[in-house]
This record gives C-alpha cells, structure tokens and sequence, in this order.
C-alpha cells in the first residue's frame, strides 16, 4: 500500500489553497453566501493575483460549497495548513492573503473556534 502523501522530492502542485464556503440556502437558513462570501471570494482572488501569488507553485483561491461549519459563516479555510477562518470585512481578506496565504503567517484573531460545527 502507498502512502497517500506527497513524495518529500515533489513539490506540492499548489502551496497553499483557500477554499471559501459560497453556499447559499434559499430556505433562510443561515449560510455563508449571506455574509458576503461571493464578495470576499472575489476580492481574494483579485489580491492573490495582483500580489503576484497566483498560480501553479504558489496559491490557488476556490469557491467551495458548505463546509458544514455554518455557525461560524462566513468561512474559509487554508490547506495544507488547515487552518480555519471567519471574516467580517474585505481588510480581514487582505490579512489573511499577505500574512497567511504569502507569508506563512496565520491570523490568529481570525481563527474560527474549534468546536464551531454546522
Ligand atoms: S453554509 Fe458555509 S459552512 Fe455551511
């Protein structure tokens, strides 16, 4: 059987990947895409590229559906890092983009809590 991650000698395709929770609920429930996620997505993906910071070797930005932690929406989590995030503003965004997703650095006061679930 083969270990599942990648070999030390490849680099990953991506070094880091945000994906952010678009979902939207048509029955009120709560859910990210009324929070301003489409608008955060969007201006994520517009500093990641004028930071330079798009593409292969570097960082992908990713609309994702629910990612089943809705009580704490919007959310948008990093890989490989794993780390977790609700946002309020578009400043938040660009936090997150020049300290974690360039820089390595998590925002800890953006961190969601870890017992946020659905
Ligand atoms: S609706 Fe965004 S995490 Fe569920």
């Amino acid at each position: 059987m083969t270990d599942a991650t990648n070999d030390a000698a490849t680099p990953p395709y991506y070094r880091r990947h945000i994906f952010f929770c678009l979902n939207d609920r048509a029955n009120g429930e709560a859910c990210c895409a009324r929070h301003g996620a489409q608008q955060a997505f969007e201006h994520c993906k517009a500093q990641v590229r004028a930071l330079g910071l798009a593409g292969p070797g570097q960082v992908r930005v990713n609309k994702a559906g629910c990612l089943d932690r809705c009580a704490g929406g919007p959310v948008a989590v990093v890989y490989p890092d794993g780390v977790w995030y609700t946002y309020v503003d578009l400043a938040d965004i660009d936090e997150i983009v020049t300290s974690h997703l360039r820089d390595g650095v998590a925002v800890e006061r953006l961190r969601l809590p870890p017992d946020v679930g659905r």
